[in-house]
């Protein structure tokens, strides 16, 4: 068999929630929301199952999708893509990735990605025979620097995978880390692949700025996005790829083998979202940035240093200054055991030299999940 997927490891995110079910703990490890999500979006997708749209649709998405996705990043980013060139829809952001990959990706390739990384990115990279090239991002503020992005990048880089929002570190990256990327890959000739499925799960004070709209980024980003994010319903996987015409054209090769075509009940749906109006959205992030403080402030009661989360539904606690003697490995293990509660250590997103300090939360769940998390971790930081 292919040793490249062969010898990969079952996802910590996996042995998470088996742990949590052998523990009948409460899952903050795993990332999605516990309500079932906005009830006129999954309206619109049940009448459409009923009232048609139930055969193969479009290969490169509904036309009215893509016109909304173009409306609506035209709207939120001031980018001004053309739906039918530039926008195509796949089964969700990890199919979206996938394809990009392997549409830029040959032979010898090097790819720079950041660790912490998402966890289907490597694979698919050596899969195309690309070598990824890792630049290591540290806690508490995981930022990019022109002497990390000098190590990795020369004339062999044709790609660098960049995720933004940053699940797990729950950064959202300002403009200042955006151009020092942009000045790299264009001294580098270079493709972004730009993962911003977090894009619309970013708390006040911190805004998402798309590495397309960078100066001289416009031609050369993939930009990624995912419905399932934005409306807070992950199992739909609807997925955008928005790119230059000559780069899409690639992906829809690729995009045509992988899955062709995408459920049209649910395109049509996302179609219908993508336009609701600046105040769902918002409302949305007051409702997420309400249970991220409540998750917080029960955290920081409780004596866990958190690192301040500026999107995705995640938030981060750093064990260092606890003393505690333990990996986030090892303390995961321990909380999901004696205390019944879920969570991800963030050292399963490094492949090499690992942070090992800091522990992933969702605080994506209901108020009386999270109330109940934190009374039974309320002595765990101190009894061992
Ligand atoms: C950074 C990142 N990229 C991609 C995905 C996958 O998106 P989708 O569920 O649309 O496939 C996720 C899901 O958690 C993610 O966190």
């Amino acid at each position: 068999m292919n040793p490249i997927f062969a010898n990969l490891p079952v996802t910590v995110f996996e042995a998470m929630s088996q742990l949590a079910r052998d523990n009948n703990a409460i899952n903050l490890g795993q990332g999605f929301p516990d309500d079932p999500g906005p009830l006129d979006i999954r309206q619109a997708a049940a009448d459409a199952v009923l009232n048609g749209y139930n055969q193969y649709p479009s290969m490169m998405g509904l036309p009215e999708l893509r016109q909304a996705i173009a409306t609506h990043y035209g709207h939120w980013h001031g980018l001004n893509l053309d739906p039918t060139t530039e926008v195509m829809v796949t089964s969700g952001g990890t199919e979206a990735l996938t394809t990009a990959i392997l549409a830029v990706v040959e032979p010898g390739d090097e790819v720079v990605c950041f660790q912490p990384v998402y966890d289907s990115y490597l694979p698919v990279i050596r899969q195309a025979g690309g070598i990824p090239r890792l630049v290591r991002l540290k806690p508490p503020h995981w930022r990019l620097t022109e002497e990390d992005l000098r190590a990795v990048f020369n004339h062999k880089t044709k790609a660098v995978l960049f995720n933004n929002p940053l699940n797990p570190a729950a950064v959202v990256y300002p403009r200042e880390d955006l151009e020092l990327l942009a000045k790299f890959c264009q001294e580098f000739d270079t493709i972004a692949i730009c993962d911003e499925v977090w894009e619309h799960v970013v708390f006040e004070g911190f805004k998402h700025i798309p590495l397309m709209s960078i100066p001289g980024m416009r031609d050369r980003t993939i930009k990624i996005g995912s419905a399932g994010k934005i409306f807070s319903l992950t199992g739909w996987k609807i997925g955008f790829v928005c790119a230059a015409p000559k780069l899409l054209r690639v992906c829809a090769k690729v995009h045509q083998f992988l899955t062709f075509t995408t459920a049209p009940n649910l395109q049509v749906a996302v179609a219908y979202g993508l336009g609701k109006s600046d105040e769902f959205f918002k409302e949305m992030q007051t409702d997420l940035a309400r249970s991220r403080d409540r998750l917080a402030a029960g955290l920081e009661r409780i004596g866990f240093p958190v690192i301040q989360s500026q999107g995705t539904y995640f938030l981060t606690v750093d064990l260092s200054p606890l003393g505690l003697n333990e990996t986030d490995e090892a303390f995961c293990k321990r909380i999901v055991h004696d205390y019944k509660v879920a969570a991800i250590p963030v050292s399963a997103f490094y492949e090499e030299d690992p942070v090992t300090t800091v522990v992933r939360f969702c605080f994506a769940k209901k108020d009386a999940t999270l109330d109940t998390a934190l009374e039974r971790l309320s002595d765990a930081v101190h009894r061992r």
